[in-house]
């Protein structure tokens, strides 16, 4: 039986939160809306992987599937910095592909699920999971279609969690709720239904504070207390 590795989030009170950072063996999910900090903190992760266990890390390689086009390599250098690791070593240990379809995106994920019975990988980053299924499924009939392979996308990234012990983190986007009804306190949602809800076994929400100041809520994950946790993006990635 494999155990369980907890990567941090570079921030103690996001960590705590977390019961001890993000998890191996399965889905994390973050959703929250435009500049709250999904992609901040996965480049902060693409770096704490790779710290020894001891340091809170996972000791392993990273590979980041990006389908937005906003992973900056350039970002890792102060983060390695600031983890006193050096920065181009980092950098050759996180396995990059920019996805174009959600096809492509698939594909990608059996590609990687063959490296990754060769090299010891930590983390696989998907941001966002969710982006090309809303542009190639835009049409109104194609929902049913567009859950389908959702569905089949996030059951490979199960698998991929639980055979190699790597921690899953993706990204999604918000959607306004449509549902009407005069008591909403909350008109924004995840995007992805159902399929990505029951797919991802820790759901956070993430929004913007005051400044560069964030603040994460745990949104649905079984094991964990429901809270807050703030905490700041800085040059040297995520902290408190
Ligand atoms: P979308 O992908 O647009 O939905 O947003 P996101 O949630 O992925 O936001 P992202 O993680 O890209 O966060 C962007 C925020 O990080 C912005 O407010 C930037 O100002 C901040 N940021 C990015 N780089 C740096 C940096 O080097 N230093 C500091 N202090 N902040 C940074
Ligand atoms: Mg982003």
């Amino acid at each position: 039986r494999k155990s369980v590795v907890r990567i941090t989030t570079g921030s103690q009170a996001l960590d705590e939160l977390l019961g001890g950072g993000i998890e191996t063996l399965c889905i994390t999910e973050a959703f929250g809306e435009f500049r709250s900090g999904k992609t901040q903190l996965a480049h902060t992760l693409c770096v704490s992987t790779q710290l020894p266990l001891h340091m809170h890390g996972g000791n392993g390689k990273v590979a980041y599937i990006d389908t937005e086009g906003t992973f900056r390599p350039e970002r890792i250098v102060p983060i390695a910095e600031r983890f006193g690791m050096d920065a181009n070593a980092v950098l050759d240990n996180i396995i990059y592909a920019r996805a174009y379809t959600y096809e492509h995106q698939y594909n990608l994920l059996l590609g990687l699920a063959a490296k990754m019975a060769e090299e010891p990988f930590r983390l696989l980053i998907v941001d966002s999971v969710i982006a090309l299924f809303r542009v190639d499924f835009s049409g109104r009939g194609e929902l049913a279609e567009r859950q389908q392979k959702l569905a089949q996308m996030l059951s490979r990234l199960t698998k991929i969690a639980e055979e190699f012990n790597v921690a899953v983190y993706i990204t999604n986007q918000v959607i306004a709720d449509p549902g009407g009804g005069m008591f909403i306190t909350d008109p924004k949602k995840p995007a992805g239904g159902h399929v990505l809800a029951h797919a991802a076994t820790i759901r956070l929400m993430l929004r913007k504070g005051k400044g560069e100041q964030r603040v994460c809520k745990i949104f649905d994950a079984p094991n964990l207390p429901e809270g807050e946790a703030v905490f700041q993006i800085t040059t040297g990635g995520l902290a408190d």
